[in-house]
């Protein structure tokens, strides 16, 4: 495989030194771009996320023209359900699906464990195809939602604002909850391990909706399993990044999960953050994805902001605080790696 040309974001995972602080941008590869919504016009969605050459397209799309020092595999945290035996669809304007949920013992017995030399070939594939194209160019990130995350949507069956069928599942059947999370976790383990194995540099678990749950909750129905997955993963030198939006008080927790990465979103301070657990892991992010609707003297101000709130020294991964949106200008999101790649040589 090809020697790594451009190595800043992995050693920032590792808080190695480096010369500038690495930024890549979740959702990336996405809708905001042009080049992107092109390819995205002649197929729709999962037909994308299932040919490995349109997957290798449009993750490069952003180390092209934005210039991140990471590239993340183009795919969806919901490929684990539908590889599990769940029908997804991905409707316009509506987002994901699932006709059927998993809502009490006999839904739960069609489920299988996924395969992922099989059901998720395709993802394998891609990954082996997207490394190859890359050629070193910048490391590679793999993804995973998290089991918490990923049984909202198993459970709601589709986006959700007060969570109510998840939640009275895990108050009224907890045992039934336990049972799929188990299942979830082992075929993310097995996931996770063959993109591992297929090469990339990295691996992210998002658990975008850790932050519906209390902090006891959150420990019983997320982050033991967030555990046993890191665990689970067979890997050499691979850092491991966790991204739990809405997650305050139990950061310290969430420190000792195993991860080598916190991603914070925006509404943390990540200068506090980093006094409670910067000994224990780098951290990733943390700008209000919004800020990107500003002039770029304001983007380049908050950025200034964010550098300093980190403040010196290795361990931090610019990012957003969540995805991209879709509405955003390419230009500010082009400004906006340029001047972290600017502004962050003070703090190195
Ligand atoms: O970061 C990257 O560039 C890699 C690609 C990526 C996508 N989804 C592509 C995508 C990643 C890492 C995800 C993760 C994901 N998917 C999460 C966790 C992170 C987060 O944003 O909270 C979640 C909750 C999902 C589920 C999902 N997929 C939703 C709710 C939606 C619809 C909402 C939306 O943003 O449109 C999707 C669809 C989706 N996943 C799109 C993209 C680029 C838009 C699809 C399109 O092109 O029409």
């Amino acid at each position: 495989m090809a020697q790594l040309q451009n190595d800043r974001f992995l050693r920032a995972c590792r808080k190695q030194k480096v010369d500038r602080t690495p930024i890549w941008i979740m959702r990336q590869a996405g809708r905001y771009l042009p080049e992107y919504r092109a390819v995205r016009a002649k197929s729709d969605f999962l037909t994308m996320c299932k040919t490995p050459e349109l997957v290798a397209e449009v993750t490069l799309q952003p180390i092209d023209i934005l210039g991140t020092d990471a590239a993340i595999i183009f795919s969806d945290i919901l490929v684990i359900p539908e590889a599990m035996g769940m029908f997804l669809e991905m409707n316009e304007g509506v987002g994901p699906v699932f006709p059927k949920p998993i809502r009490n013992e006999n839904d739960f017995n069609e489920l299988k464990d996924a395969d992922p030399s099989k059901d998720l070939k395709y993802v394998i594939d891609a990954v082996e195809l997207t490394k190859k194209e890359l050629n070193g160019r910048v490391p590679l990130i793999g993804f995973s939602g998290a089991p918490w995350t990923l049984l909202t949507y198993m459970v709601e069956g589709k986006g959700s604002k007060n969570f109510s069928e998840v939640k009275k599942l895990i108050y009224n059947n907890p045992k039934l909850a336990h049972k799929i999370l188990d299942k979830i976790s082992d075929s993310v383990i097995n996931y996770l391990n063959a993109k591992i194995e297929a090469g990339v540099d990295a691996v992210q678990i998002f658990d975008t909706w850790g932050g519906i749950l209390s902090q006891d909750d959150f420990d019983e129905f997320s982050l033991q399993y967030i555990t046993k997955i890191i665990a689970g993963l067979k890997r050499k030198d691979q850092p491991v990044i966790v991204f739990a939006k809405g997650v305050h008080s139990k950061l310290r927790r969430l420190a000792k999960c195993g991860a080598d990465v916190l991603g914070l979103d925006w509404t943390m301070d990540i200068n506090k953050v980093r006094e409670r657990v910067g000994d224990r892991v780098a951290l990733q992010g943390n700008l209000d994805p919004t800020i990107l609707y500003g002039t770029q003297d304001f983007i380049k101000s908050r950025v200034k902001k964010t550098l300093e709130a980190y403040g010196k020294g290795s361990g931090h991964i610019f990012n957003l605080g969540h995805g991209i949106l879709p509405d955003v200008n390419p230009e500010n999101a082009i400004a906006l790696v340029k001047f972290v790649h600017e502004e962050s040589k003070k703090y190195h």
